[in-house]
């Protein structure tokens, strides 16, 4: 389809294959099925949750939210359902959220789910963003900690300044979807990646800097790092200047891509049902992405 390689994709980015929704496949439905595995897993049932909590850029509409739409099919109470868009920072943003009610004492059981369908919104013809990104969702279920296992920390930053580095420019209440839009592909992402390689790196480092200070850990007492999957030399670039070895650091971008908020909370359900997490252990998770958004939490498994 566009001018390009499997050689240039694995050693600019380290992607070797992703995963890609079918025809008629929305977010809601990928939102769906990592609902269902989390609610399993957690051992809660639906009319429980208090909350929903779906982070997007890829909803199945402008509105009505994916949040009220998953609530319908999980066939949930009458509850508090919205949608967060914070890109591929959404996951972490959505945890902090969610955390924040339940510390309050408002909630008590939250489902916060991370879902994109990118490749409805990839412009196929532009070899900058088609080879990268990818569909995807994760969700977890939060409650209240009955022991040690809990989110210690949390660092949510933004910076609008860079708000024209990536994004999908038509559609919106800016630039409504016409003729003329679609003639020119404004319906699909645009990205200045080089631009947003340089800012990735900085924000990361800065974001764990700042969760590591919050937590008064250091680094050294890490147990595993999950980054957000962007580029494989954005994350070696970060775990050399925070002095983490790969060994400490989850990976899955080369089989996902970049699944934007889905990545962390995939790649987390991943390392648990691989054993690389085990009751006790630390874990930093990092993320930055359109936005600009970025964010760093610890939290104890
Ligand atoms: N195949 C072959 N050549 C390509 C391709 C491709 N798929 N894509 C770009 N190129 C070319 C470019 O046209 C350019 O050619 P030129 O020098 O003749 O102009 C050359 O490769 C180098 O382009 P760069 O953009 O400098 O390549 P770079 O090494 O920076 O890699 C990439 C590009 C992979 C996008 C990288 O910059 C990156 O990962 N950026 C970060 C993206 C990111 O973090 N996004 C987060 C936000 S995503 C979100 O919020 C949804």
């Amino acid at each position: 389809m566009v001018d390009t390689s499997d050689e240039w994709i694995s050693t600019r980015t380290g992607i070797k294959e992703r995963r890609i929704a079918g025809d008629d496949e929305a977010a809601s439905d990928l939102a769906y099925r990592a609902s269902i595995e989390a609610l399993r897993v957690a051992k809660v049932e639906p009319e429980e949750l208090d909350m929903i909590l779906v982070a997007t850029i890829t909803p199945d509409m402008i509105f009505p939210a994916t949040g009220c739409i998953l609530q319908k099919r999980l066939k949930a109470k009458k509850i508090a359902a919205f949608d967060l868009e914070a890109a591929c920072s959404g996951f972490l943003y959505g945890l902090t959220i969610g955390n924040q009610f339940i510390a309050t004492g408002m909630y008590d059981t939250i489902l916060v789910v991370a879902a994109e369908a990118l490749s409805k919104i990839i412009d196929w013809q532009d070899r900058n963003t088609c080879v990268l990104f990818a569909d995807g969702a994760g969700a977890a279920v939060l409650r209240p900690s009955e022991d040690s296992s809990c989110i210690i920390s949390s660092y949510l930053g933004a910076d609008g300044e860079g708000a024209d580095l990536v994004g999908v420019p038509a559609g919106g209440s800016r630039l409504p979807a016409s003729f003329e839009t679609v003639k020119r592909r404004q319906h699909y992402m645009k990205m200045k990646g080089n631009e947003l390689f340089k800012k990735a790196v900085k924000a990361m480092v800065k974001a764990i800097e700042i969760s590591l200070e919050k937590s008064k850990f250091s680094i050294h007492d890490i147990d595993l790092f999950i980054p957000h999957q962007a580029n494989i030399r954005i994350i070696e670039a970060v775990v050399k200047r925070v002095g983490l070895s790969m060994d400490k650091v989850c990976i899955n971008l080369d089989q996902c891509g970049n699944m934007s908020a889905a990545s962390i909370a995939v790649a987390l359900d991943q390392a648990v049902k691989k054993g690389r997490v085990k009751k006790g252990d630390k874990l930093l998770l990092t993320s930055f992405g359109g936005g600009l958004t970025w964010a760093s939490m610890i939290l104890e498994w």
